[in-house]
């Protein structure tokens, strides 16, 4: 029975019980749930203590001016333009990504390039001891760097620290490592995250410092500990790349004071992670020919444009139930297109095993995809190549037709850039960029193409 008063939160979301389970009823998330003392019922207000009274909002209108919140420039291009412009003063960013990924590289590249640029820059490693980290930035040839280096978990220790010197930029590696003797729970556990993350918050906006977190991502994906640490800091970027591909992207999922849809692509070396300043054909695969099932995809990665391969493979299947597999790309938007591609062209997979990759380890997300992706399929199941020098993009509806996609004079002269004489894209793109538009209003259209090998 609880007692009067008690209520349990949940550390994982945030939802309120009035008993405790093992399970929270409201995200799913185990041993999550624990005790908070509530005085009144949740949502209740204080009861005015004397005399006491609130001095009342001061509103303010829409149309005064707000002076843009200065940035420090940290001199790594692509991690600037991925913040919005570099890092904000007394902002906190949540760094995720998969261990190995490259956080620590990254945030030492930006942390010395920072400190070049005149900047005072720490960097606090939980990880990895204070030798660890200067023979590693030794070795990308960092040394010179001006950055004050600390191996400490010790959350007391961070801040009592920190308070005695001034700032600009203060790297945290990793959340996870950091604990607060205020707190019983071990190092790691929702709680001390919670905790350390808030502290760190506060200290940021108190002295106008930018602090930024890395944190550990599970295995599903998510940032490891509690999703309020999202909800505290004003960006969180995601660092990803697939095994075995040099290529490291940083993504934006939310940020305060810049655009989300920017990304900064990178690739590890033997000296660090150096900045591919023009991504657009990193991720084409050059060697030989494009053999059928390959499609070339222009697309639009936050400003700029990327052409990737996309390429897929249809085989009879061996077992009743077939395989659909799919790397860089949405399974949802897979299952669509090939219902689309089996309703509205007659071109069915019901007995096929299906697969798709995005080439190099991009993940792609816009819509703009779905026309290469069933070109390739469609490139696959009739074993008809398409040609070498053609780009492909489009939305796919559900009832079989093309839609324009944003940007298309960009995707299209991109593609001549690189070399490319042909695309297949919506009827609208025709005529523009300089190359031979095969436009297309519905899908059945461009599988007729690719089946007859009419490029005309
Ligand atoms: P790291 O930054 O330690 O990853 P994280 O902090 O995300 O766990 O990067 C580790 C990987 O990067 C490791 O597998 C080795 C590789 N790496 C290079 O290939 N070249 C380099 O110059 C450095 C520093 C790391
Ligand atoms: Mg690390």
């Amino acid at each position: 029975m609880a007692r009067d008063g008690a209520v349990y939160a949940c550390q994982s979301c945030g939802a309120v019980q009035t008993k405790w389970a093992g399970q929270c009823a409201a995200c799913g998330a185990w041993n999550t749930l624990v005790e908070e003392l509530q005085s009144r019922p949740p949502g209740a207000l204080a009861p005015s203590r004397g005399s006491a009274r609130g001095r009342g909002l001061a509103f303010e209108g829409l149309e005064q001016h707000t002076p843009a919140p200065p940035r420090i420039t940290t001199g790594v291009e692509e991690f600037d333009r991925v913040c919005g412009g570099g890092v904000v003063p007394g902002s906190a960013i949540l760094l995720g990504g998969d261990p190995g990924v490259g956080k620590s590289t990254l945030l030492l590249q930006v942390a010395a390039s920072a400190a070049m640029r005149g900047a005072a820059c720490a960097f606090i490693s939980g990880e990895e001891a204070i030798e660890q980290v200067r023979s590693r930035a030794q070795r990308m040839g960092l040394a010179a760097a001006p950055v004050k280096l600390a191996a400490e978990t010790a959350l007391r220790e961070i801040l009592e620290g920190l308070k005695k010197e001034r700032f600009d930029l203060v790297i945290i590696d990793s959340i996870q490592t950091m604990w607060s003797d205020a707190h019983e729970a071990g190092p790691g556990s929702v709680t001390q995250v919670r905790a350390a993350a808030g502290e760190l918050v506060r200290l940021a906006k108190k002295r106008g410092v930018a602090v930024i977190l890395v944190g550990h991502v599970t295995k599903d994906g998510a940032i490891a500990g509690p999703r309020v640490v999202e909800h505290m800091v004003d960006a969180v970027l995601s660092f990803e790349g697939e095994r075995g591909y040099p290529f490291r992207i940083l993504r934006g999922a939310k940020n305060r004071f810049g655009a989300t849809d920017e990304i900064g692509v990178f690739e590890m070396g033997d000296a660090g992670l150096s900045e591919v300043r023009n991504p657009s054909a990193l991720f084409l695969n050059t060697a030989g020919e494009r053999a059928a099932g390959a499609a070339v995809f222009a697309g639009i990665e936050g400003s700029r444009p990327v052409l990737v391969e996309v390429q897929a493979l249809v085989a009879p299947s061996a077992y009743g139930t077939p395989r659909r597999a799919v790397v860089g790309w949405d399974s949802g938007r897979l299952a669509m297109v090939l219902a689309v591609l089996e309703a509205r062209c007659g071109l069915g997979f019901g007995d096929r095993d299906v697969y798709l990759n995005v080439a190099g380890g991009l993940r792609i997300s816009e819509p703009a995809a779905d026309l290469a992706a069933a070109a390739a399929l469609a490139s696959s199941a009739v074993d008809q190549a398409l040609p070498q020098d053609c780009v492909v993009f489009g939305e796919v509806s559900l009832s079989g037709d093309v839609r324009p996609v944003s940007r298309m004079e960009s995707r299209l002269k991109e593609a001549a850039k690189l070399g490319f004489r042909r695309a297949l894209a919506p009827k609208d793109a025709e005529g523009g960029g300089g190359l031979a538009v095969t436009g297309v209003a519905r899908l059945a259209d461009a599988i007729q193409r690719i089946g007859d090998g009419d490029w005309g």
